[in-house]
């Protein structure tokens, strides 16, 4: 397969109506900043786009619950995230909000082409409705027990019950309670809007069938929702918060936030490029077939990206279908489920007032619910940061620095005759580069991870074998070749270390006195390593300790 000449990553785009934890990053968000990182240090343009979903009932329902009105808990919810993203190196080329008025304007006319083309059809059904809160109650409005005989949990959601997972309708749970007063709702008849995905399944199974290297989760789930057949799909809502559906005779409903979100990885790329005052540049990645569009998710949006949204794509024509849809399953914290309601989740507003974002960033990665639910626990993330980060890839760089530093003046040495010692350590980094692409080209960011600290440990070897502390007293020549070596590997390792650790591969760059405005670099032409008479910067520590006291401090706050 030819590489595409651009990429169009994107991640969810997070409700803006609570706080990101641990789970979220782990899933939508980290894999994506990596990936769109390791893009560009392998010479490809990519563009990554993300921002708040500000619309729909799981914003009306925190407004409702706080008091306080849908704007003020998007405003609050959209500054915070995007800080923490921030705060977390996660770097979107744009971080829009679907309240914006270019959005609702492209929505409207995704549907008014849609419906144009017969692909969206009115249907009067039956909806709940309470009596006493003289409301519809759709989606997560409405709570009662999962309607799945083999699941049957309470606490299920009119659109989701969240233990089997199983999508529903509020007129499928078992004993509804309105969510806002807790009285039973009665069905009412009223008006909605569907899309006719039957008449995208032939075209979806066709476009899937030719995708290769995705993700097993994926696949599966898609077939099991063709087996069970396509069918139509309300796209309209009885609130009062979003969008207004674009026809005459829906006066007062909006659009199911569902329909309008993922259409904001499209109106956001717009509103990049306008502000790069380019108002045409959104085109060459949303319709130049040339272009990849890559979507990163959590297990629970599957349907929604590999299915609805291409089928919402394809109804609209003229517009690239996702080249991947790149989903995790969940990672949990100390074996359950994180929930806000619970307070069971590690926020990273809470991670970033104690810690630096790269212990958290390698945690994560090394711990990736890529195949199967991952478990977060703050003694892992410890025992990780101090016995791997810390202890092979920080100790690694710094005992070579601080040994320069100390004993050499901080001047990179002259290198003499390389043994087979140093050859062998060298080759394997140049390996390693290799080796370490093709696990990210294929979405494993656990696999090449480790491939980078296998490296960190092979160097640690050879400093070891080396002893470069005993030649400095007996055979200068030696040691300086011996430590050349070393900043060459240290440089190799700042430079895979990028996608997976920005934060520190720039310190690196710093220390080897080098500007780290300069990343990324280009693994295929990496450059040299600083010649033998550069003067280096004085190196600190990479990675510090994480104490028992911190651990119980961040436990303390769960629950
Ligand atoms: N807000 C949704 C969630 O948190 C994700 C929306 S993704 C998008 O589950 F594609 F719709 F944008
Ligand atoms: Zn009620």
């Amino acid at each position: 397969m030819t590489q595409p000449k651009r990429y169009l990553v994107t991640s969810a785009l997070p409700y803006a109506n609570g706080r990101i934890h641990v789970g979220h990053i782990a899933g939508a968000y980290l894999p994506a900043d990596i990936y769109v990182r390791f893009l560009r240090s392998t010479g490809r343009d990519a563009v990554f786009v993300c921002g708040s979903d500000e619309n729909g009932v799981p914003i009306t329902i925190t407004a409702e619950k706080a008091g306080i009105s849908p704007q003020e808990v998007v405003d609050k919810f959209h500054n915070a995230n995007a800080k923490a993203f921030a705060g977390l190196d996660i770097a979107f080329d744009v971080y829009g909000r679907t309240t914006s008025k270019h959005h609702a304007g492209i929505s409207q006319e995704f549907f008014t082409n849609l419906f144009g083309k017969g692909h969206i059809e009115p249907r009067t059904e039956q909806q709940l409705f309470c009596g006493k809160c003289n409301r519809f109650l759709p989606d997560r409005y409405v709570s009662g027990r999962c309607p799945n005989p083999e699941c049957n949990a309470p606490g299920a959601k009119g659109d989701q019950c969240e233990v089997c997972g199983r999508t529903l309708s509020p007129l499928e749970l078992v004993e509804p309670a309105c969510a806002l007063c807790g009285s039973r709702p009665e069905p009412r008849e009223t008006r909605h809007w569907y899309i006719k995905l039957g008449d995208f399944q032939k075209g979806l199974e066709a476009w899937l069938a030719t995708k290769e290297g995705w993700r097993e989760n994926v696949g599966r789930f898609c077939k099991g929702w063709f087996k069970e057949g396509l069918g139509a799909r309300s796209i309209t809502r009885d609130i009062s918060w979003g969008i207004p559906v674009p026809l005459a005779e829906a006066k007062g409903k909006v659009l199911y936030v569902w329909f309008d979100a993922p259409i904001g990885y499209l109106s956001f790329t717009q509103e990049l490029f306008a502000s790069r005052g380019d108002p045409d540049g959104w085109k060459r990645y949303w319709s130049d077939p040339d272009c990849a569009l890559i979507h990163f998710i959590g297990k629970d949006n599957i349907v929604f990206h590999a299915i609805v949204w291409p089928a919402m794509l394809m109804g609209h024509g003229g517009i690239n279908l996702p080249s991947n849809v790149v989903a995790n399953e969940f990672l949990n914290v100390r074996g359950q489920k994180s929930s806000k309601s619970r307070n069971w989740a590690v926020w990273i507003e809470e991670y970033l007032a104690a810690f630096p974002p790269d212990p958290l960033r390698y945690y994560l990665t090394t711990n990736a619910p890529e195949g199967r639910d991952a478990d977060f626990s703050w003694e892992d993330l410890q025992s990780r940061n101090n016995s791997e980060l810390a202890a092979v890839l920080g100790n690694f760089v710094h005992r070579t620095l601080a040994f320069t530093e100390k004993y050499l003046d901080g001047v990179v040495p002259e290198r003499g005759t390389l043994g087979d010692l140093e050859k062998g350590v060298l080759a394997e980094a140049e390996a390693a580069v290799k080796e370490v692409s093709a696990e990210l080209e294929a979405f494993r960011f656990k696999a090449g991870l480790q491939r980078v600290m296998k490296l960190a440990q092979s160097a640690n070897r050879y400093f070891d074998s080396a002893a470069p502390w005993k030649s400095r007293k007996t055979d200068m020549a030696a040691c300086g070749t011996a430590i050349s070596v070393c900043i060459e590997l240290v440089d190799r390792l700042a430079l895979l270390m990028y996608p997976y650790m920005p934060g520190s591969a720039a310190r690196i760059e710093s220390y080897l006195a080098r500007d780290p405005k300069q990343l990324p670099r280009q693994w295929s032409a990496p450059g040299n390593p600083p010649a033998a008479g550069t003067k280096l910067s004085k190196p600190e520590p990479l990675f510090r300790q994480i104490e028992k006291e911190e651990v119980d401090a961040a436990n303390a706050k769960l629950g």
